[in-house]
C-alpha cells in the first residue's frame, strides 16, 4: 500500500467510527487529528477499572428506574465477555473510537445492540475517566504496599542481623564517628516508613467517587452517587461536580510520594555502589544484581542499584510534569487532562519495579565486617570519645578538643590510630589520661556508650529493629 493509500485508508476508518458526537459535525473529523487527540494507545491500562465504574453505574441506574432489569442484565453479560476479550488480548482496539470508554461501549453496542447505547445515560466520559483513575491508582497502590513490607522486613531483619557490626559513620562523607550497620540499615527504613505513610496518605484522599459529575455540572436524572460509591468501594462521593471533573491531585500527590520514595532508594543506591567499590569494600552484591564489562574483564559493576538511582530523575520529572499540566487549567475538564495518564502510569511502573529490585537486592546484601572495621579505625572515628572522656576528668569541651586536635596531629604523624598510641604517648597531650581512656578509645566501647532511644549502640540497635518490626505486624 502507498504512503496515500494509508492515508485514505486511515481517514476512511475516522468517518466510520467518531459517531458518538458525530452529531452536531458538518464534516468529518480528519484522521491525523483523530490520532493525535486519541489516547486509546495508553488509557486501555484502564479497561478494567472503566468496566467496573460502568457496572456500578449501570445498577445504580436500574434503581433509579431508567434502566429494566434485564437491560442491565444485558450490560452486564456484555461487559463481562468484553473483560475478558480484553484480558486475553483478543480484544480489537480502535483509534478511530479515541479512547477505552468509547472502544468499550461501542464494543458493547455492538454486542447487545441499541441498550448499550443507554448505558451512558447520566454520565460523561469527564466523570468516567476521573472515576477509572482513582479506581486503577488505588489498586496500583493496594499492590505497592506489600512490596514496602517485603523490603522494609528484609531490611530490618538484616540490621537485626548486624547490630553489633562496626562501621565508619560520615559526615561530609569523612569518617565522623563508628557507628553500627543495623543502625545504618535501620535509618534507610525510616525514611522507607515515612514513604509508606505518604502513600496510605494518598489513597485516603483518592478514595471518593467523581462519578455523577456529568460532564461538569451533574445530571438531571435521579441518579444516586452513594449507591455507585459503595458499589466500588469508595468512602463516599466526592463533594463538588466541577471540581471532581477536573481534580487530578491525587495524581500529583502519588507522584510527589513516588519522588521522595526515589529520592531515599537514590541514596541508599549511592551508597550501596560506593560500598561496593574496591576503595570500601564494605559489601558484596550477589553476582545476579550486577553485570560485566564487554572490555574490562575484572569489572563487576552494581547495575541495580545504579539504575535505581537513575530512575529517580524520570519519576520526579513525572511529578514536574503533572504539575506543570495543571498548573493555570481553568475549570472544569480540559483535554489537557489527557496528559495525566502517561505520566502516572510510568511513575508507579517505576516504583513497582525498584522496590521489587530493592527487595529482592537487600535481604542479600553480604556484609564484609573486617573492612567495615578495618575503615573505622582508620580515621580517628574515636575523637570524640577521647574529647568526652576529658571532660569526664572536669576539662572543659573546649580545652579537651583542642587536647584532641593535637593527638590527632601527632597521629598523622606518626601513622597511628588513638587506641594504637601507648598510655605515655597520649600523656604528653593531658595528664589526665588514665589507663582507663582504652575504654572508650575501642570502637566497641565508642558504640557502647551511645546507648539512648535513637543512639547507635548495639542494644539500642536491636531495640529499634524490634519496634521496626512490630511496625510492619501492625500493618496487616
Ligand atoms: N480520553 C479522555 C481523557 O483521558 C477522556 C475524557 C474525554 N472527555 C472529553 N470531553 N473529550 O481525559
Amino acid at each position: 500500500m502507498s504512503k496515500s493509500d494509508d492515508k485514505t485508508a486511515e481517514q476512511d476508518e475516522t468517518n466510520q467510527t467518531n459517531q458518538a458526537w458525530g452529531g452536531r459535525f458538518n464534516e468529518p473529523v480528519d484522521a491525523f487529528v483523530a490520532r493525535f487527540t486519541a489516547s486509546v494507545n495508553f488509557d486501555q491500562r484502564l479497561a478494567q477499572q472503566d468496566i467496573q465504574g460502568s457496572v456500578a453505574h449501570a445498577k445504580m441506574l436500574t434503581q433509579a428506574g431508567v434502566l429494566s432489569a434485564d437491560e442491565l442484565d444485558l450490560i452486564c453479560n456484555g461487559l463481562q465477555e468484553i473483560d475478558s476479550e480484553i484480558a486475553s488480548g483478543s480484544f480489537a482496539w480502535s483509534v478511530a473510537l479515541e479512547d477505552v470508554h468509547m472502544n468499550i461501549e461501542a464494543a458493547l453496542t455492538d454486542r447487545i445492540g441499541i441498550v448499550g447505547k443507554k448505558l451512558h445515560t447520566g454520565r460523561s466520559r469527564n466523570d468516567q475517566v476521573a472515576t477509572d483513575i482513582r479506581l486503577w491508582l488505588r489498586d496500583q497502590i493496594d499492590s505497592i504496599q506489600p512490596l514496602f513490607t517485603n523490603l522494609q522486613q528484609g531490611m530490618i531483619e538484616l540490621a537485626a542481623a548486624e547490630v553489633a557490626t562496626i562501621m565508619p559513620g560520615f559526615t561530609h562523607l569523612q569518617t565522623a564517628q563508628p557507628v553500627t550497620f543495623g543502625h545504618h540499615l535501620l535509618a534507610w527504613n525510616e525514611m522507607l516508613e515515612r514513604d509508606f505513610g505518604r502513600l496510605l496518605d494518598c489513597r485516603k484522599r483518592l478514595n471518593q467517587s467523581p462519578l455523577g459529575a456529568a460532564a461538569l455540572a451533574g445530571t438531571t436524572y435521579p441518579i444516586n452517587r452513594m449507591f455507585t460509591a459503595t458499589e466500588m468501594n469508595f468512602d463516599k462521593p466526592t463533594e463538588n461536580s466541577l471540581d471532581s471533573v477536573s481534580d487530578r491531585d491525587f495524581a500529583i500527590e502519588f507522584c510527589a510520594f513516588a519522588s521522595l520514595l526515589m529520592t531515599h532508594m537514590s541514596r541508599m543506591s549511592e551508597e550501596l555502589v560506593l560500598w561496593t567499590s574496591a576503595q570500601f569494600q564494605f559489601i558484596n552484591l550477589p553476582d545476579r544484581f550486577c553485570t560485566g564489562s564487554s572490555i574490562m574483564p575484572q569489572k563487576k559493576n552494581p547495575d541495580v542499584p545504579e539504575l535505581v538511582r537513575g530512575k529517580t530523575g524520570r519519576v520526579t520529572g513525572h511529578l514536574i510534569a503533572l504539575l506543570t499540566l495543571m498548573k493555570s487549567q481553568p475549570l472544569a475538564y480540559n483535554k489537557d487532562n489527557q496528559e495525566d495518564k502517561e505520566p502516572l502510569f510510568d511513575a508507579v511502573d517505576t516504583v513497582v519495579d525498584c522496590l521489587r529490585a530493592f527487595g529482592d537486592m537487600i535481604p542479600a546484601i553480604q556484609t564484609n565486617r573486617d573492612s567495615m572495621y578495618e575503615a573505622a579505625r582508620k580515621g580517628f572515628s574515636t575523637a570524640t570519645d577521647l574529647a568526652d572522656y576529658l571532660v569526664r576528668q572536669g576539662i572543659p569541651f573546649r580545652d579537651s578538643h583542642e587536647i584532641v586536635g593535637k593527638s590527632v596531629a601527632y597521629g598523622v604523624e606518626q601513622n597511628k590510630d588513638l587506641s594504637e598510641m601507648s598510655l605515655k604517648e597520649l600523656q604528653q597531650f593531658s595528664g589526665q589520661i588514665g589507663e582507663d581512656v582504652f575504654e572508650v578509645l575501642t570502637l566497641e566501647g565508642s558504640v557502647a556508650a551511645r546507648n539512648h532511644i535513637g543512639g547507635t549502640a548495639p542494644d539500642q540497635v536491636r531495640a529499634a529493629a524490634d519496634r521496626a518490626l512490630e511496625l510492619l505486624k501492625a500493618r496487616s
